[in-house]
């Protein structure tokens, strides 16, 4: 009989553009202040891509130090996901680009859009994947080039946004005591249009009027995606706590999507969790979207705030509305 396996995270990687925006770049020439941007989201920098620069460029580069990490070589990789809203081009996806690039001949490869929740919900899939037996060593990619679809005169959602990548190789193991021990994911699209990209699918497809009236742009309705984005994450640690019956201080670490500080604060408070368990690096990233809480983590475990046993908790939202929680043992 086949065994069921456990995932676990054995390597991660980041890589940002080398374009560093900080908040007086945008107030030289828009109504915005760095006291704004600082206050009302926590973000005091972010990165912007160049020309040159793409979501899979960049997942080369963080692909390629988690799986220096992990000890493996592009032959050893089983399945790549890529988790992306702003895929090199729509058709073929980003993570056939990357494939390419890393050498992976013949290696199934697949993009998965999930916006924000997008490396939450493909480390899901991979640790399923694993979990069946079916394969041993997956890449695992969270990355996004948000500058690539931001309109620049758009207060509302320029000054938000940055540019990453962030890997994670899960392998297997048969210790049942470690890798993801729970998730819940789920979506809303009746929240659809809170945050969407209106041209450029089939429902809008591209041409000069869309062009023209920037609806190739990202477009974000923040006060309500930031209220959506309170009461799901208190739900999300609830239900946890709920259905695992894990304390709050059981938990070494809560790996939160990194959108806005205040929304950190505020499932930081439900939780009663001190600062040390907490992860927070939105002030030198900005939301980079898919790639966000694989930086955190990544940042996490070089720092040493987490190690192998420890229990992790990740916790996301998205545009979709989407939605997800991950516990790991690490
Ligand atoms: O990962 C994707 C998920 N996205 C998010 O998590 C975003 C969630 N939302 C948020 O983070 C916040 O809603 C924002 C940071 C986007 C906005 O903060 P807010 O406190 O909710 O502001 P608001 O949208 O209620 O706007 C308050 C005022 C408005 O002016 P009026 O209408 O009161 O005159 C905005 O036009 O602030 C204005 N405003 C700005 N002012 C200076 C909006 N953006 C800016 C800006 N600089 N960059």
């Amino acid at each position: 009989m086949k065994k069921t396996l456990q995932a676990v995270i054995s390597g991660t990687g980041v890589a940002v553009p080398s374009e560093v925006l900080d908040n007086d770049f945008f107030a030289s020439y828009l109504d915005t202040s760095d006291e704004w941007i600082t206050a009302r989201s926590g973000i005091k920098q972010r990165f912007r891509a160049s020309s040159e620069e793409s979501t899979a460029t960049l997942s080369k580069l963080a692909a390629e130090q988690a799986m220096a990490e992990a000890g493996i070589t592009a032959a050893d990789l089983d399945l790549i996901i890529v988790g992306t809203v702003t895929p090199d081009t729509s058709c073929p996806s980003a993570a056939c680009w990357l494939q390419a690039e890393l050498g992976a001949d013949n290696v199934p490869s697949m993009d998965l859009n999930a916006a924000c929740s997008g490396m939450a919900y493909a480390l899901t899939q991979a640790a399923i994947f694993i979990g069946s037996g079916l394969y041993r060593n997956i890449l695992v990619i969270g990355a996004d080039c948000l500058s690539k679809i931001t309109n620049y005169k758009d207060r509302g959602t320029c000054v938000l946004f940055g540019d990453a990548a962030a890997a994670a190789v899960l392998t297997a193991t048969d210790d049942p005591s470690r890798g993801l021990l729970f998730h819940k994911l789920g979506a809303d699209g009746k929240g659809a249009g809170y945050i969407t990209v209106p041209a450029g699918g089939s429902r809008m497809p591209a041409s000069q009027e869309t062009v023209e009236n920037d609806l190739h742009y990202v477009q974000m309705r923040g006060r309500e995606v930031f209220k959506f984005a309170v009461s799901k994450f208190d739900e999300l640690l609830e239900c946890t706590i709920r259905e695992t019956g894990i304390k709050a201080e059981d938990l070494a670490l809560v790996v939160p999507h990194q959108s806005n500080l205040r929304i950190i604060r505020s499932a930081q408070k439900k939780l009663g969790l001190p600062d040390e368990k907490i992860i927070v690096n939105i002030d030198r990233y900005g939301n980079t979207s898919a790639a966000s809480v694989g930086i955190a983590l990544h940042e996490a475990r070089e720092s040493g705030r987490i190690s192998v046993g420890d229990l992790v908790m990740l916790v996301t939202f998205g545009a979709g509305l989407t939605w997800a929680v991950l516990l790991f043992r690490m």
